[in-house]
């Protein structure tokens, strides 16, 4: 089988590494593809937005099987010009990735199948928000519509907060994105987050992880895509899974197929957790990443199988090949992430880290220029891998971690503290 992967990150490195070990990939194409990725796969620089581009090239590479990485090319309908042309394709239709697309459409299919939530209003004039906010005080959660590239959600602690959020967003500060405004009950409990896979109408559980959002040890510091996960999250126990997939997971794609627009992907489902109970915080349309890479190494070259059953509409007879074990991943970012870093540095060492089963260097934002692998992204390397225990996995992360030279860049050092 020739399979194409759309993506750059360390996401799509994983997930290339778990499908190249299937003996199904006869040849591996990644656009854009980068530096780690280059090793293992051919990369191929195209507009992977453009479904008419994608189209094309899949054409062109007589490409049997497209794992769309982002949601960004979901939203543009990339998996429907696929389905289209008869290539199989794993993604949801740009209809069903409405559910990361539009917070607002995903309340309104929690509300249509029950399942539970924050409370929420939704606003598209900033004196009506205004109003809501000083009605309900605060804390409060006030969200961007569209997507937003991560940085659209404020969790106000005080009313000023939550008004001067409501003024940027209506003030055009996230563009479109903003045009709309969801403004949520604030939730507590602990996070983490459920993967799940679907294929229109059955659904098929993968792996649970948390994510360290926060740049700075301790959870403190400005928000980030994630600088390091675990898998599995021991708070997401088999009773909470359960309780996720009868409450919110089946009524939310029975809701999607009742309308028309059958969900077929990885369902990303990012939970509150308190006294037991799971409540929904958002939808990606797409895996987590970093926490992709954690589920990619212990997954392994099954994942393609799976995510085939997916794309095919046979999950009903798929099922998972689980060990009892634990991996982490660690991001290694460039210095001044998220805010302004620079390009350009030189990573050494990497020929020296150990690249099998149970450890891998992910690349998230790196090219090789005259031989050398230099940084190109804030988040760079994710370095990933697997043990019997958490510590385990923890204790060879941070080993490799001291294997790599890079002055330049710099990792959270606590990575799975609320779980060890
Ligand atoms: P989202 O993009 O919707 O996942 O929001 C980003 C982050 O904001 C989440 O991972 C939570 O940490 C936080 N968050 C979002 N909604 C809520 C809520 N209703 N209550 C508490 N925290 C929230
Ligand atoms: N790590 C969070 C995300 O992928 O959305």
């Amino acid at each position: 089988m020739n399979i194409l992967i759309l993506g750059s990150g360390g996401r799509e490195h994983s997930l290339a590494w778990a499908v190249m070990q299937n003996p199904k990939c006869d040849k591996l194409i990644v656009a854009p593809g980068n530096a780690g990725m280059e090793e293992i796969a051919e990369c191929a620089e195209i507009d992977i937005n453009d479904g008419g581009v994608v189209v094309s090239f899949a054409e062109e590479n007589a490409v049997d099987f497209v794992i769309v990485g982002p949601e960004a090319p979901l939203a543009e309908g990339v998996a429907d010009r696929l389905r289209e042309a008869g290539i199989s394709v794993f993604g949801p239709s740009e209809a069903a990735a409405r559910l990361e697309a539009s917070k607002s459409f995903t309340k309104e299919i929690c509300d249509a199948a029950q399942a539970p939530t924050a409370a929420y209003g939704h606003f598209t004039d900033l004196a009506s928000a205004r109003a809501y906010v000083e009605d309900q005080g605060a804390p409060i959660v006030i969200k961007a519509d569209g997507l937003a590239a991560g940085k659209g959600v404020i969790v106000a602690m005080d009313l000023q907060t939550a008004l001067d959020a409501l003024d940027d967003m209506f003030g055009g500060a996230f563009g479109g994105a903003g045009a709309e405004v969801v403004i949520e009950e604030f939730m507590e409990g602990e996070e983490a987050s459920f993967f799940v896979l679907c294929d229109g109408e059955e659904a098929l559980p993968i792996g649970t992880a948390q994510d360290h959002k926060r740049v700075g040890e301790g959870d403190t510091g400005l928000n980030t895509g994630g600088m390091g996960a675990y898998s599995p999250a021991p708070v997401l126990t088999d009773e909470i899974a359960r309780r996720t997939m009868d409450e919110i997971v089946h009524p939310t794609l029975k809701e999607m197929a009742k309308r028309g627009t059958p969900y077929q992907g990885v369902l990303y489902v990012g939970l509150m957790i308190k006294d037991g109970a799971p409540r929904l915080v958002e939808y990606n349309v797409r895996f987590g990443d970093p926490e992709c890479q954690v589920l990619m190494m212990r997954l392994g070259a099954q994942a393609l199988d799976l995510m085939q059953a997916a794309a095919e509409g046979r999950l009903a007879e798929a099922s998972v090949n689980w060990g009892d074990d634990h991996a982490m991943t660690v991001v290694m970012a460039a210095e001044g992430y998220p805010g302004g870093y620079e390009k350009g540095s030189v990573i050494k060492g990497l020929d020296n880290c150990p690249e099998d089963s149970m450890n891998m260097v992910f690349h998230a934002g790196t090219t090789r220029k005259d031989g050398k692998t230099v940084a190109t992204g804030g988040r760079v390397l994710n370095v990933t891998a697997r043990g019997a225990s958490l510590q385990e996995a923890r204790d060879r992360v941070y080993a490799i971690v001291e294997q790599i030279d890079w002055p330049e860049g710099f990792c959270r050092r606590d990575i799975g503290w609320r779980a060890l």
